[in-house]
């Protein structure tokens, strides 16, 4: 199938069956950027279900980044307390005290500028310019990489296969609704192109689907043995 048809297949299951998440924003509009930002360094390493208390508690105390860049880093350490990998709540912190005092509370909204900021590697630069800014960026994580490796029945093992999963991923990356395209990726891959026995018979891309026309969908992305 071409990559737009790809694509708005999936966005209209995405219109229909997305999850319901306090930091998205309505099907087609731009996200707040302080709260992609947020939510995306909690979901590093953390489910969606553990996230979600953390996330609202957050925007309740701390409404927009300037107000969590004022905050002591103690208080900022304590209401992080559960989610784990603390560097990441330090840098959280950092990042918010660098885009208050150097660029007046808003974030660039370009992928470069984005990775430059403290805890922000290429996957949030991606995330962030994707889904609140409307960039075409390639939003790539382990569920969107499990993806690309089944539609393209990819069968070289990670790590080494991350450019060519990235490149797939690229081509299918549209201009329209960007954001809404990686939320839906990332949403497929925690749904139903899951690690073990994916839903296939529910896929938007099922028709599309190389791995499942081969009968090897589950035993990709094949890792290299340790
Ligand atoms: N995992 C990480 N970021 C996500 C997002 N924006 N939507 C769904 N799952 C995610």
């Amino acid at each position: 199938a071409a990559p737009d048809a790809l694509a708005a297949a999936l966005l209209a299951w995405y219109d229909r069956d997305r999850r319901l998440l306090p930091w998205r924003a309505e099907p087609g509009q731009l996200a707040d950027p302080y709260r992609v930002w947020l939510s995306e360094v909690m979901l590093q390493q953390t489910t969606v279900a553990a996230v979600q208390p953390y996330f609202t508690a957050f925007l309740k105390r701390w409404p927009t980044i300037t107000a969590l860049a004022a905050a002591p880093v103690e208080q900022v350490m304590e209401a992080w307390a559960g989610l784990g990998y603390y560097a990441r709540a330090r840098n959280l912190h950092q990042c918010a005290k660098t885009v208050a005092q150097w660029r007046q509370g808003r974030f660039p909204d370009e992928e470069s500028a984005l990775r430059q900021l403290p805890g922000i590697g290429d996957y949030t630069a991606a995330a962030i310019a994707a889904i609140a800014f409307g960039r075409p960026a390639v939003v790539v994580d382990g569920n969107v990489e499990r993806v690309m490796a089944r539609l393209g029945a990819i069968t070289e093992p990670l790590p080494k296969v991350k450019p060519r999963l990235k490149a797939l991923a690229a081509q299918l990356t549209p201009e329209t609704r960007p954001g809404d395209y990686a939320q839906a990726v990332m949403d497929l891959g925690a749904t139903i192109c899951t690690p073990r026995n994916p839903a296939c018979g529910i896929c938007p891309w099922r028709d599309a689907c190389a791995g499942r026309a081969k009968g090897i969908e589950a035993s990709l992305p094949a890792r290299l043995e340790k």
